[in-house]
């Protein structure tokens, strides 16, 4: 999700109400997710490098993502979303954390959409503190399953992620589910994250039913499933 500074500078307005009408996008995206079929979505809101931000910018944030989890409770309840966070948790507010971990607890059994919100999260901390929990044989499995837990993934693993879209026209990882993405089919929207729409959406999975993913082997017929993990 990015853009949301320059929306709001070029309405002469400051950043914050950019993350404001950023947040909106968020409830809009999920809903139409869920109502595409998409099976997992994870949203990047606050990487660990945007501790970096002024004070002001940062608690805004924090503020804003602790109104959102108290709002869509109730609403990730009913649409069966089940809501997790990854990222570190020991540098958040102890009233964010119960938070959190209120909205795990009671969402826990949606099935309809694995939603996860990445805050404080940095792919880079993650893999360093998986490599650093490993003992004994390594293979794929066991890292993906010590990655899970690194970023705090209550199904205990870390999913390979389909279809990754990043907006607000920069063409960059930032550190976001490196290890994950190693086949993830890139799609860069020039839109400004508060104005990301349903269409925005369908759009991206539309370009990824289109890509052909051979996975390093030969072209196979089958069409791209629409239930990927996304990552906007
Ligand atoms: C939102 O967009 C992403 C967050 C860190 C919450 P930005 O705040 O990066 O917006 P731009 O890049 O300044 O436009
Ligand atoms: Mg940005």
């Amino acid at each position: 999700m990015d853009g949301n500074g320059r929306w709001a500078t070029a309405r002469d307005l400051p950043r914050i109400a950019g993350h404001r009408a950023g947040a909106v996008a968020v409830s809009r995206t999920v809903e139409a997710a869920r109502e595409l079929g998409v099976g997992a979505l994870t949203l990047y809101a606050f990487s660990s490098d945007n501790w970096k931000r002024p004070p002001e910018e940062v608690s805004g944030l924090m503020q804003l993502f602790g109104a959102y989890l108290q709002a869509e409770k109730t609403r990730c309840i009913k649409h069966g979303i089940r809501l997790e966070v990854i990222g570190r948790r020991d540098r958040l507010d102890r009233p964010l954390v119960e938070a959190i971990d209120e909205v795990e607890r009671a969402t826990g059994s949606g099935s309809a959409l694995h939603l996860r919100i990445a805050v404080d999260y940095s792919a880079r901390d993650c893999i360093l503190r998986a490599a650093g929990a490993l003992e004994g044989p390594l293979s794929t499995e066991r890292f993906t399953r010590l990655l899970g837990e690194a970023m705090h993934a209550s199904a205990g693993a870390a999913p390979d992620v389909d279809l990754l879209i990043r907006t607000g026209g920069e063409k960059r990882l930032s550190d976001f589910l490196l290890w994950e993405s190693a086949y993830a089919e890139l799609v860069f929207s020039e839109r400004m994250w508060p104005d990301f729409e349903r269409v925005d959406l369908e759009a991206a999975l539309g370009e990824f039913a289109r890509r052909e993913r051979r996975f390093g082997g030969l072209p196979s017929q089958k069409a791209n499933s629409v239930a990927p993990i996304q990552a906007v």
